[in-house]
């Protein structure tokens, strides 16, 4: 069935310790056992062995999403469409497995330059309860959330993930340009084999952490807007008020977290049932209601 989920994401900073600190204070995230990486707190929301990887590095960044596979067939098939590509394909070891906490993975780059791994076979781990009276968090099978990603390389890009890698489009939103003299925004909104409306999307400029938004799904409105409170409190920046999104209907907020990194706090996702009777949207609006935006001025 190919790509299910995105079911690690793996962010570089200074300070894992202020990241993982952060996101059980703000986001109710929990620590994992270490999976063997020196230096790498490992954080989890739900039941899988861990959803986020925060090595220790020189660099504040975004470094990988890890999208799970169904089964090894279908992972040495991808293998082979990326070799046939002519794509370097990046078999990790044992031992790096051994860290992701899967049986193996695989690394490539997509044409705009992100860190792409895919792995298969990931046991469950005892089960979680996620903090601040989290009831759970909108994973399991439609894995940790959704991200978007610069992809300056629009179109290969766009292609990289619909022809080799099985993504389908949910919907094309283009926004007004920043300025009359740039292009137009585009987000290109995709899913994979699940019912989330989106597990990735891809923005068509550059970002100096290499990650235009991570996003987290909560179960109710009063677990968001207590997670607003906490944001406030610790005076994060909040780059977008809450709002409801046009496409997938999500009530959601966005802020900085440490290290730089958009996050966006949601409910309310919308999840298609069947892909197969689904009709993309093209949009030119990206929300129902709220989300002011407010960039802090750069220089
Ligand atoms: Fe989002």
């Amino acid at each position: 069935m190919g790509i299910m989920n995105l079911g690690y994401v793996i962010l570089e900073m200074q300070d894992p310790a202020k990241w993982s600190k952060f996101a059980q204070d703000i986001l109710g995230f929990g620590e994992a056992d270490s999976f063997g990486e020196i230096g790498t707190k490992y954080l989890r929301m739900d039941n899988a062995p861990f959803r986020y990887m925060v090595r220790k590095g020189n660099k504040d960044r975004f470094l990988a999403g890890g999208y799970e596979i169904s089964s090894k067939s279908d992972f040495e098939n991808q293998i082979e469409l990326f070799e046939g590509s002519g794509i370097d394909v990046y078999r990790g070891t044992k031992a790096e497995a051994d860290c992701r906490a899967v049986e193996a993975f695989v690394s490539v780059k997509d044409p705009s330059g992100n860190t792409v791994e895919i792995f298969y076979g990931r046991a469950p781990d005892k089960s979680f309860l996620p903090g601040h009276g989290i009831r759970k968090f909108i994973t399991g099978a439609m894995g940790l959330g959704h991200m978007v990603l610069p992809a300056p390389e629009n179109e290969t890009t766009i292609s990289f993930y619909e022809d080799l890698m099985g993504f389908g489009v949910s919907d094309d939103l283009t926004l007004p340009a920043f300025a009359p003299e740039m292009p137009e925004q585009r987000i290109y909104f995709m899913h994979s084999d699940n019912p989330r409306h989106h597990t990735l999307g891809l923005y068509n400029f550059p970002n100096p952490t290499g990650v235009i938004h991570l996003m987290a799904e909560m179960n109710s409105m009063d677990e968001v807007g207590h997670c607003l409170d906490r944001v406030k409190a610790a005076g994060l920046h909040i780059f977008a008020s809450l709002g409801r999104h046009a496409n997938d209907e999500m009530i959601s907020f966005y802020f900085f977290a440490p290290g730089g990194i958009g996050f966006e706090v949601g409910y309310d996702g919308k999840q298609i049932e069947n892909w197969d009777i689904y009709e993309p949207t093209k949009s030119v609006i990206g929300d129902i209601w709220g989300h002011e935006y407010d960039f802090p001025v750069v220089g």
